[in-house]
């Protein structure tokens, strides 16, 4: 079979490279997948560039990618739950990360039944940015219905995905995204878009029960400023805190280095009496097969950008480096070449 590789770290066109691989075999607990789409995210560039060094060593080379939709071919002798034939789509869990190949095996708990009114590639757009916002609005911040969020990057993979959701779950949602974009993710649900080429939403907003900090940086600090007192600031792309540090198991040397580099992030929050957590998504049927409810329920739609065939996966990664994806960029194995 065909797979994706990461060869060596670097940029996109030095590291990834197409090689011959055989097709697994599933373990006890694993299902192997014939794969019909797979998405990006920007976790896979950061891999391929190296910058997760420190955190896990890889042997290159490695597959790359972590979102599928695909078929169960063959399962493992203790997976009762999928049989061959079943349409599925995961997130898949870090040690068995390569979903831009023909064929991957997945841990059974992974996986949840692909909705049937999608299609592999728009089944394939959900598990990681559903399971990300899923898990930082839903299970970390705690959000309610009539709360006022702050959604940063509203036209992205998580952003396009998280206003639904932030909806379906009742909020208020504002969000930032450029001119272009403004009148694209109202449609999506946005009750106040900001647009930050015209506008600083520094200057326009205050009391804010929740913010999703999904940029990072100076956003992460600002956050505070809009924030209301008591309120929640949750983030994917800020500054790791102590707590989830210990709960990735993240090593004593690391965990203090993590402290020392979250200290002014944690003084904000204790000066605003807040609450600051940074999400590290993981892998998760059961919480999968929730969202997959509210999207043959139609009260989410998938976001689906481009539809990059399998051959072309190196021009999808060049986009999705781009940072300017409205949605999510996809690859899809079913078109031939
Ligand atoms: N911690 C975790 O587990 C986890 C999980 C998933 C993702 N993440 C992180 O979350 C971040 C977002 O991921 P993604 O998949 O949404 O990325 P993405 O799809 O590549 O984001 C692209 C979008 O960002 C918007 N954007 C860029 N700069 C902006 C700004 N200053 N203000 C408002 N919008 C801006 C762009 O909109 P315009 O073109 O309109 O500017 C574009 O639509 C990444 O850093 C990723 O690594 C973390």
């Amino acid at each position: 079979m065909k797979a994706l590789k990461i060869t060596q770290y670097g940029d996109i066109d030095s590291s990834l490279a197409f090689q011959e691989a055989n097709v697994p075999e599933p373990g006890a607990s694993e299902v192997l997948i014939k794969i019909n789409a797979a998405s990006i995210n920007p976790i896979d560039l950061m891999v391929m560039r190296g910058e997760m060094k420190a955190l896990k060593k890889l042997n290159l080379p490695v597959g790359i990618g972590r979102d599928l939709s695909g078929e169960v071919v063959a399962v493992g002798s203790g997976v009762s739950q999928y049989q061959p034939g079943e349409e599925v789509f995961a997130r898949v869990g870090e040690d068995h990360v390569g979903t831009l190949a023909q064929y991957l095996v997945v841990d059974a708990t992974h996986l949840a039944k692909k909705p049937e009114n999608l299609s592999h590639e728009e089944a394939a757009s959900i598990p990681l940015v559903g399971l990300t916002s899923y898990q930082a609005l839903i299970q970390v911040a705690g959000l309610k219905k009539g709360e006022k969020v702050l959604i940063h990057a509203g036209s992205g993979g998580i952003g396009s995905m998280a206003i639904q959701l932030a909806k379906a779950y009742g909020a208020y949602v504002i969000t930032t995204t450029s001119s272009a974009n403004v009148d694209w993710v109202r449609k999506l649900g946005a009750d106040q878009v900001i647009d930050y080429k015209k506008e600083n939403y520094l200057d326009l907003l205050s009391d804010i029960d929740v913010v999703y900090d999904t940029l990072g940086q100076q956003y992460t600090m600002d956050a505070f400023k809009v924030l209301k007192r008591g309120g929640r600031v949750v983030s994917i792309a800020g500054v790791l805190d102590p707590l989830t540090a210990r709960e990735l198991g993240i090593n004593w040397f690391f965990r203090k280095l993590i402290g020392l580099k979250s200290r002014p992030v944690l003084k904000q929050a204790k000066d605003k009496n807040a609450f600051y957590r940074m999400v590290i998504m993981q892998a998760n049927g059961d919480q999968l097969s929730e969202l997959s409810a509210l999207y043959r329920d139609k009260i989410i739609s998938p976001v689906v950008d481009k539809v990059y065939p399998f051959s072309q996966s190196l021009a999808a990664f060049s986009y999705l480096n781009s940072k300017r994806a409205k949605g999510k960029v996809i690859i899809s194995l079913n078109s031939g070449d």
